[in-house]
């Protein structure tokens, strides 16, 4: 089967389209069956288009088979305009699997490797996912904090706007992730200090006209579930994340994809914990898990609305 008999679309009439109405689109990690629904919800009911991320752990972790009749029970409508993308990807094995089992994006992350590397490892990516009309995503730069179970980077370095046209040039990727200030996880510690770093956004801009360009590391760590966590249990001291100001500016730029994980999981771990602290008797798991989709339907809602602008964009 092909990622259309799912009806899923690729990202490129949605980048075109974000670009010329300076919006972005939510990239929103989900973990299991109840945050799935949870951002499809969402994006169904104010007619947002999305694109559901899949990491490469979380893919292990749900297995190929159980992730994509997951994605089949949501009966989605071309229409709709749902992507189903690989998010970093660190292999041109992992990403030719996810072409193969029906993704409709996919992002290869060789950034950790040397320039010359990385560009030849996208490009071969890009090669076999345009045979399946498959759209790739690829990094340069390194965008701070933990990045995933896979890599652990402590350094952040900026994308360099020659860099990147050089590498826009040499593999053909679709988009491309850029190092402008984010961090991924829950301790952004660059955010409160200097912010996103809007000049090199806009000379990347200007080298790179027409390049989707795609925002990693982009949580706003709402401080309600932080309070909540570490009021029932928790411990999650000195976490923060991007101003919600700066990334509603960001989405009005050539920043097309915004990617969301670390939101919707402390939605998720906070609800289930304020469920179990304020119901000692409760042990009906749909309780509590029921709860948190709805609390990831909530904040991918209003992140959606007011941060990347991106409702009533479908019909
Ligand atoms: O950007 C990375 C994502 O937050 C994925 O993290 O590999 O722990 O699922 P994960
Ligand atoms: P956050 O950790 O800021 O949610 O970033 C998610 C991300 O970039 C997924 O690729
Ligand atoms: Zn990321």
């Amino acid at each position: 089967m092909t990622y259309s008999d799912f009806g899923l679309v690729n990202t490129r009439d949605m980048f075109r389209d974000a670009i010329a109405n300076r919006y972005a689109v939510g990239a929103f990690n989900f973990f299991n069956m109840e945050s799935l629904r949870a951002i499809v919800t969402a994006a169904r009911v104010i007619r947002s288009p999305v694109i559901l991320a899949v990491s490469e752990s979380a893919l292990n972790y749900i297995g190929d088979g159980m992730l994509m009749a997951m994605i089949a029970g949501l009966e989605l409508d071309i229409r709709e305009m749902v992507a189903l993308h690989l998010d970093h990807g660190h292999s041109f094995e992992v990403c030719a699997r996810a072409v193969d089992v029906g993704f409709s994006s996919v992002m290869i992350d060789a950034s950790a490797m040397s320039f010359d590397e990385n560009a030849t490892v996208s490009a071969r990516v890009a090669e076999y996912a345009h045979r399946y009309n498959v759209s790739v995503e690829a990094e340069i730069g390194t965008i701070g904090g933990v990045e995933d179970e896979n890599t652990k980077s402590d350094i952040e370095l900026f994308t360099r706007p020659d860099d990147a046209v050089e590498f826009v040039r040499r593999t053909g990727v679709d988009s491309l992730a850029v190092a402008i200030g984010t961090a991924h996880g829950a301790y952004k510690r660059r955010a409160d200090s200097v912010g996103l770093r809007f000049d090199i956004l806009a000379e990347l801009e200007r080298r790179l006209p027409d390049m989707p360009l795609v925002l990693h590391g982009a949580s706003s760590i709402p401080e309600k579930f932080i309070r909540e966590i570490n009021l029932n249990g928790g411990h999650l001291i000195g976490a923060g994340g991007i101003s919600r100001e700066q990334l509603a500016r960001a989405a009005t730029t050539n920043i097309c994809k915004i990617n969301v994980d670390s939101d919707s999981r402390l939605a998720f771990t906070a609800t289930v914990r304020g469920e179990l602290a304020n119901n000692p008797g409760v042990f009906n798991p749909r309780e509590y898990l029921g709860a948190a989709m709805g609390a990831v339907y909530e904040n991918t809602m209003d992140e959606m609305i007011n941060i990347m602008n991106s409702g009533n964009r479908v019909s």
